[in-house]
């Protein structure tokens, strides 16, 4: 075979063991600015318009460009125009008792808020303009995480339970989705003080901020274990590429199933790609503090339509954006033993 062929042959090997992920909106190499700016938030705890006092949860409204903060110690959830340099929120849901997580979406009257109530043990819908709340689905003890598919079915991590739910609207029943109930430990079968959920648009995957095993799990609808996708799957938290600890909140891109994971205790948010057996950090530098590189005890986040990172930057009372600065497309190339790696 003449030298030229082969090497035509080889090319073609190559390029058929990569994943070609160019159209996605965040490339898999995408790179953001390490130094954050404020877009809500003073940096001090107050209930002003334009503070927030130890928020837990945030949510971007892409289309509106909006931001929603579950402001959990002042009760409300407020929301930011992030068109809008005065960084002044307003109230969409009040006298609520400290949410932790929220989620918007849209219904023929405009956004609908999702929000989790700790102490109050439920999940709260407020529809556009609402003066109140409505429960929906059963109970939800200590709960955390909420999101919503395209059926509309809402989903609940009920933390002191080790689990997560599902609610159909269409039936008014409420179904266990992930972990077992009132067990808890590391192994596939189980979760442990579920925190932040993300569910595809689809509902066909729930993804679970494990954060007392310091992983991140991917349960497939109707699977009685999850699978590791981010973190030790053993349940041993960590301070290096291959570890977390006590991640509270990830996003996963729907188009790369890249997983984007805040791990709260070590200030940072980490980057793991599909079958990586380890992640890199995007933003944070692990010393918490409240310098514009720093985070303490990050808690949520999301992306704006141009796929700059927003976080919810705990501690510090603020909700720091991270702009994305180079978005030049690459592949994921699947390595034959499983890790993923750059093309
Ligand atoms: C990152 O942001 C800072 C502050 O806004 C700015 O001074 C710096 O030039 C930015 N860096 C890049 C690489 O865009
Ligand atoms: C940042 O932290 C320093 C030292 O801990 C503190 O003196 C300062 O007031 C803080 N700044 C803000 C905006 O919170
Ligand atoms: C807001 O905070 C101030 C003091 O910081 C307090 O006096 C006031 O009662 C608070 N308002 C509400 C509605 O909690
Ligand atoms: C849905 O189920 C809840 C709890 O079982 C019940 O309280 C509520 O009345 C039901 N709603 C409807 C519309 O049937
Ligand atoms: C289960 O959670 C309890 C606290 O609620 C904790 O003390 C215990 O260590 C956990 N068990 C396992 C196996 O992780
Ligand atoms: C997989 O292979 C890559 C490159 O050949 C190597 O760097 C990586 O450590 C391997 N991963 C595992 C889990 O063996």
């Amino acid at each position: 075979m003449p030298n030229s062929m082969l090497l035509v042959l080889i090319q073609v090997l190559v390029l058929c063991s990569c994943v070609s992920v160019v159209s996605s909106t965040i490339s898999p190499c995408a790179k953001w600015n390490t130094t954050g700016s404020t877009v809500a938030g003073t940096g001090d705890a107050g209930n002003s318009s334009y503070q927030i006092n130890s928020a837990k949860g945030i949510f971007i409204h892409k289309e509106r460009n909006e931001l929603y903060v579950a402001d959990f110690s002042n009760n409300r959830v407020q929301r930011f125009s992030l068109n809008d340099p005065s960084k002044m929120g307003t109230t969409v849901a009040s006298n609520i008792e400290n949410p932790m997580k929220v989620y918007v979406d849209d219904d023929i009257n405009g956004p609908t808020v999702y929000v989790s109530l700790r102490f109050l043990n439920r999940v709260e819908k407020w529809t556009y303009g609402a003066r109140q709340g409505v429960q929906v689905g059963n109970d939800c003890q200590l709960c955390c995480g909420v999101s919503v598919d395209k059926e509309k079915n809402v989903y609940m991590s009920e933390s002191n339970r080790h689990r997560v739910l599902q609610w159909s609207p269409r039936t008014n029943i409420t179904n266990i989705v992930a972990g077992n109930t009132d067990t808890n430990g590391s192994k596939s079968t189980l979760l442990d003080h579920p925190q932040g959920i993300y569910v595809n648009r689809d509902g066909g995957v729930v993804y679970v901020a494990d954060m007392w095993n310091s992983r991140i799990q991917s349960w497939i609808q109707g699977s009685d274990e999850g699978v590791t996708v981010a973190g030790s799957s053993k349940g041993t938290e960590g301070h290096d590429p291959e570890t977390l600890d006590f991640p509270n909140d990830m996003i996963v891109d729907d188009e790369t199933n890249i997983v984007y994971v805040i791990d709260t205790s070590n200030n940072r948010v980490q980057r793991w790609k599909p079958f990586a057996s380890e992640g890199d950090t995007i933003a944070g530098d692990m010393s918490a503090g409240n310098a514009t590189y720093q985070l303490s005890k990050p808690a949520g986040l999301g992306f704006d339509m141009k796929g700059n990172l927003y976080v919810m930057d705990m501690e510090n009372n603020r909700v720091q954006m991270f702009e994305l600065i180079d978005n030049r497309p690459c592949s994921l190339r699947l390595e034959s033993n499983g890790s993923s790696k750059l093309g």
